[in-house]
């Protein structure tokens, strides 16, 4: 018979029970969690080993209950999903802790080479070919644009979501309703580019047939960078917007904590012979995979990109991924309002029109304890249908800026796009991207870890 329990030991017991049932995992118990509870490592490995022998994997817990904290609601309740138990399986960190990379890895490697390695990886934890290569695309061009945040840095937050469950590879969006011009789609939580692609698609034949095409969607996933989407309609001879909600990340002007993303923004516009005004921007000062590669780098970060804990200003990278981004513009000084005010229009058409997730409901950053159901918005529009010589306009204005007397000789005037097709031709006169060797080594890792040929 059980010795009787005190309050304090009834309350953990009823606790821990719901937590071991909706998670099957005493690793979710974090140390906050076991300090609320007064429990020390021991006394958790026996509490839960006693709690196992009477759970039932079967059991009907629904796993979006919200499971009080013994300490009532003084305390923040914590949320499980039904992708919690996702964390039963090993952990790709655990997994590539096991490996170390051998010195003198080659720093580049052909566009195909990393191509081949990125699907190499997403078929690995059993995503479908084509859905793997429709990832790769983004991830590469992002690399050869120069956009190092969005490539290969990122692939391994995919294959963690596919892997662990909480994003699913094989997932083909579907749309909900629809007019001529305008579709809602449901992503249904398949992989950002697969969802991005189709809506783009979408919205660029609403264009062709109407003049313009709007499509939102819901039930998406993190889709890269943004330009992706747009210049798939500049490449259809029409402008492309593209815009998608983040994970909480930006203070609010004024404010210490994070509410919004980094939301970015792409617009593009056919120039002549494909000389395209490609405008790809995060919505706060950087995006934060630029801090992330700092902080890979162990290098500080510009003074204004980020906030710490306390809501002060640093340069310290990791203080600045604990804390939160600054609008773009910076301190309200620098008129960051108005980049708060663009990461809200961003919500407008993402979260709120397509009714996923919006601003602080967004589930937190690298977080895989629910569905991200992200939402992404992509517009097509065809300039025949306003006045005739659009692209000479555009390329006029265009040439007229570039053409100006620079303020630094050395610093030519550029348009949005010019820094990122110097990028992909420096790439293609190297014969291949080149990455930081912190990179290298982690992806050689990454593919020890999941059994794949690492790059050559
Ligand atoms: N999916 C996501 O969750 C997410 C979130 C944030 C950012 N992103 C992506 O990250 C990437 C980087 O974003 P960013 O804001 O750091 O980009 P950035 O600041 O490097 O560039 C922003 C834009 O400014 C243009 N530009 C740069 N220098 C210029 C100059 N001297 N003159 C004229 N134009 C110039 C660029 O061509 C680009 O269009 C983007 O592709 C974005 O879509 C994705």
């Amino acid at each position: 018979m059980p010795h009787a329990l005190t309050r304090r030991q009834h309350l953990q017991k009823m606790w821990l029970t719901q937590v071991v049932r909706g998670c099957a995992a005493k690793r979710l118990m974090t140390r906050r969690t076991r300090k609320l509870c007064g429990l020390d490592n021991e006394q958790l490995t026996s509490t839960t080993q006693q709690l196992s022998s009477c759970y039932h994997p079967s059991s009907s817990t629904s796993y979006s209950n919200r499971v009080p904290s013994p300490l009532g609601n003084s305390r923040s309740p914590i949320l499980l999903s039904r992708s919690s138990l996702s964390t039963k399986m090993p952990q790709l960190s655990d997994e590539k802790a096991k490996f170390t990379a051998p010195d003198g890895l080659s720093t580049k490697y052909r566009v195909e080479e990393v191509h081949r390695y990125m699907v190499d990886c997403m078929t690995a934890v059993g995503t479908p070919q084509a859905h793997a290569a429709a990832l790769a695309d983004v991830l590469v061009a992002a690399d050869r644009r120069g956009h190092y945040s969005h490539g290969l840095n990122r692939l391994e937050m995919y294959v963690n979501d596919v892997k662990q469950k909480v994003c699913d590879g094989n997932a083909e969006p579907t749309i909900t309703k629809e007019s001529v011009s305008t579709a809602l789609v449901n992503g249904n939580n398949g992989l950002g580019p697969v969802v991005g692609n189709f809506c783009m698609d979408l919205a660029i034949k609403k264009a062709k047939e109407t003049g313009i095409g709007w499509v939102c969607t819901r039930g998406s996933n993190h889709y890269g960078i943004a330009g992706w989407y747009s210049m798939r309609a500049t490449k259809e001879g029409l402008l492309g917007m593209s815009v998608t909600n983040t994970s909480p990340l930006v203070a609010p002007t004024r404010a210490k904590k994070a509410a919004l993303g980094t939301n970015p923004i792409s617009v593009s516009a056919p120039g002549k012979d494909g000389d395209d005004f490609v405008l790809d921007m995060a919505t706060c000062v950087v995006a934060v995979g630029k801090i992330e590669v700092e902080r890979r780098k162990n290098k500080p970060i510009p003074e204004g990109w980020a906030i710490d804990k306390d809501g002060q200003i640093t340069t310290d990278a990791t203080e600045g991924m604990q804390g939160a981004l600054m609008p773009l513009g910076g301190p309200e000084l620098h008129s960051g309002y108005k980049g708060y005010g663009l990461g809200m229009l961003v919500e407008v058409f993402c979260g709120i029109m397509s009714g996923g997730q919006y601003g602080p409901n967004v589930r937190k950053w690298m977080n895989t304890d629910r569905e991200a159901d992200l939402g992404q918005a992509f517009m097509a529009l065809d300039p025949s249908f306003f006045a005739p010589g659009f692209e000479d306009r555009m390329s006029d204005l265009m040439n007229h800026c570039r053409n100006m007397e620079p303020a630094d000789a050395s610093k030519p005037v550029l348009v949005a796009g010019d820094p990122e097709r110097q990028h992909i031709n420096k790439v293609e006169q190297d014969g291949g991207i080149t990455y930081h060797i912190n990179q290298i080594n982690d992806s050689w890792k990454l593919a020890k870890a999941l059994g794949i040929k690492p790059m050559e």
